[in-house]
Parts: C-alpha cells; structure tokens; sequence
C-alpha cells in the first residue's frame, strides 16, 4: 500500500486478521501505520526509487491516497506490477476537472461547472449561474481545502487564478442549497463483483467531515438512488477496491454526484463495527480479487464522529480512560499528533436510532478532543 497514514493503518489491522502479508511506502517512521507495526518502506510518494522499491513487496500495489502522479503510476503499470485500482481510475479521484468531465460524459447528474483558468472565467460563469458561487482546486484539495465560497465578484480578483495559458488549475461551479451530504462506500473486483454498503449521510464544518450516520436520514428511494449512482459510476470506470462516492440531495430534491475516493475512505469508518465486514478488509479481498464479504449492517443504526485536533496538550491521550467510560463507544486513535483541522482518531456507537448513536458516540468524542 502506498502510503501509511490513518487508512493503511486500519488496512493493516484487517490484513492481520486475514494473514494478508501488508507493506507499506512511509514517509516516516512515525506514521500511522508503521507505529502500529505494518512492514515498512521509507521514502516519498513521488520518488520514482522508492515507488519501485515498496512496489516489489507486493502482488499488488494499492493505495492509502491519491497523491502518486500519473506518470509515476504509468511506469509502475509498464515494470510489470499491478495497480489495483489502475490510474485511470486513480486520476478521477486526483484532478476534480477530469472527473466532472467523464462522469457528465457518463450522463450522470453534477452540478454545473466549468474549468478556470482566468478570473474572466468565473465571471462568466457567474453571469449564467449567479453568485455566490464555488471555487475549487482542480488538484490536491482535501478536508475542504481548495474550496472557496465566492459571495462575488470583487473575491474574485483578489484571488490569483492565472495560468498564463496552460491548463486551467481551478474549476467554478454552481453553490448548492444542500439538503444533505450523502456517501456510498462501493467495494468492486478486477473480475467485475461489486458489493455496496448503505448509503451514509456526512455532516461537514468548513468543508471537514465532522460526523456521520449509517443509514442516511433521507427517503428509501433517495437512498437507492445513491448507490445505484454510485455503483454505476464504479463500475463505467473499471475502478478495484473500495471506491468512496460522495453526493448531494439539493433543497429541490436533486441528488449529483460530488466527488469520489478510489481508497478507503472516511465515510466507511463505520463499517468497523456497523456492517458484516469493513471497508479495510473489503478493499483487501477486492484489490486481491478474492469474494467480497457481506456488507449487511449488524445494527439498526449507527453514528461515527471524528476526532478533529485542537492541538491541545496531550490530546487525544489524556481523556482515553473517561471515554472508554462511555461502553458503547468503539475508539480508535490514529497516533497522530493534535493539531487544528487534523484528524487524529474516531468514535463509532452502534444504537437503536441514528440520534442515540450520535450523541453517545459524540459524548465519548468529547472527552477525546476539545470541540
Ligand atoms: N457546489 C457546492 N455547493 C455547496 N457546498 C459545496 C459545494 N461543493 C463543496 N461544498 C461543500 O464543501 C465540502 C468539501 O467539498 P469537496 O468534497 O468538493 O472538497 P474536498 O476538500 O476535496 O473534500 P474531501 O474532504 O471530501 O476530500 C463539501 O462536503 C460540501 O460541504
Ligand atoms: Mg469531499
């Protein structure tokens, strides 16, 4: 697995279970990963030498990010490994454009967008959509950074937009009255088996996940809905392991699709305890092409919520023994170190109802983190 942060490590922890030999390209020792003991090659993601060096541990190459670029990706496919999922796929999670391109080729509902490569661009756009209006990197965003609410055209000037005719690095697009933020986690084979689990719905602060609950608050047919978009979408692009599809439900009933991660993701945390099998042991049978497990939820509803950094002294440590006070709660702790906007662990409740589940788990969280 290339990378070693908070997803391979939860990978690692299933690979135990099931005796997968896991190994794993770090940029420290410290990371995530590593610190709980998976198998290790030192060296960055973009360091062809390193890529190659970790990538012959493998049967497999698969991915904790999506921050190998394409060209890199290419050479491992032309030495001979196998990437699971393979850089087409990849590049759909990598540059938003490209994505929004392809899935609205693919007909399935986005919102309304364009590529920026001048401020002229999003004035444009503006004149047919309205303000305000969303500015995105077209690259390396994540946890809301690279999203901008634009509220007119004066913040558009003040932002440096220009590429001096090369590609465009940004894309405008319509800003949404958002019902809910909805999430379905795909597991897909090479051989082509896709095994989806119930729709989640995401609760963002500043464009960072803050919690979520399993199923999604929203009407069966909408929920149906999302993940055979979702699993269309999977399959169109030929993507292997787990496949993360974030969507909207708008005010007006419109559900689109926003982004997907071609990676465990965050929204599938859940699946630890709420669903037959996880996502990290899922991403492991699909990415080795082996029968996925069921992903029936073994609870009627369940609540995760993420322990966000403040960067305080001793956190997330110092409140372990009075979370685990809250027997309900499942904690799991990155061994990251705090710091603001990061982060650093999660808490899952399993309940009855969705309310329950999140309060508790909420309760437990609090004692983790400074809120
Ligand atoms: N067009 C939009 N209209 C309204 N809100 C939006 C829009 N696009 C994004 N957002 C808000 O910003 C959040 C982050 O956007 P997006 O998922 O595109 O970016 P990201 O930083 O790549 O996210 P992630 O953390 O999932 O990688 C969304 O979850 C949503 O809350
Ligand atoms: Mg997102």
């Amino acid at each position: 697995m290339i990378g070693a942060g908070q997803l391979a490590r939860m990978t690692w922890q299933a690979a135990v279970s099931l005796d997968v030999g896991l190994h794993v390209l770090a940029a420290s020792p410290l990371d995530p990963a590593v610190s709980a003991g998976a198998p290790y090659t030192l060296g960055s993601t973009d360091d062809p030498d390193a890529l190659a060096r970790a990538a012959t541990e493998g049967d497999v190459v698969t991915f904790d990010h999506e921050l190998v670029p394409q060209g890199q990706l290419r050479r491992l496919v032309d030495d001979g490994h196998l990437l699971r999922p393979q850089p087409a796929a990849l590049e759909l999670a990598q540059d938003k454009l490209a994505a929004r391109t392809t899935f609205q080729q693919m007909g399935i509902a986005v919102p309304a967008f364009t590529p920026v490569s001048r401020p002229q661009d999003v004035h444009d756009f503006a004149e047919r959509h309205g303000w305000p209006l969303v500015l995105k990197a077209r690259r390396g965003g994540y946890d809301g950074r690279g999203v901008h609410l634009v509220e007119g055209p004066a913040a558009v000037d003040s932002m440096s937009l220009d590429t001096r005719g090369g590609s465009p690095a940004w894309l405008a697009e319509e800003h949404l009255e958002l019902a809910a933020e909805l999430a379905v986690v795909v597991a897909r084979r090479p051989s082509g088996q896709l095994a989806s689990y119930p729709c989640v719905q995401t609760h963002q602060v500043d464009g960072l996940c803050r919690e979520l609950v399993m199923p999604a608050d929203v009407p069966a047919h909408v929920g149906r809905q999302a993940v055979a978009m979702a699993e269309s979408l999977v399959a169109g692009i030929d993507a292997s392991g787990i496949c993360a599809v974030e969507l909207f439900l708008t005010g007006d009933g419109r559900l689109l699709l926003n982004e997907i991660a071609t990676r465990p993701h965050n929204s599938g945390h859940v699946t630890i305890e709420a669903c037959r099998t996880s996502q990290f042991e899922q991403h492991l049978r699909a990415v080795l092409d082996w029968p996925l497990g069921s992903t029936a939820m073994v609870t009627p509803a369940a609540a995760t919520v993420n322990l966000i950094g403040s960067g305080r002294d001793g956190e997330p440590w110092r409140g372990l023994a009075a979370a685990l006070a809250e027997e309900q709660a499942s904690i799991h702790l990155y061994g990251k170190q705090s710091r603001p906007e990061r982060k650093i662990g999660h808490v899952t409740v399993l309940a009855d109802d969705r309310l329950s589940a999140l309060e508790r788990a909420r309760a437990a969280a609090a004692q983790l983190v400074a809120g």
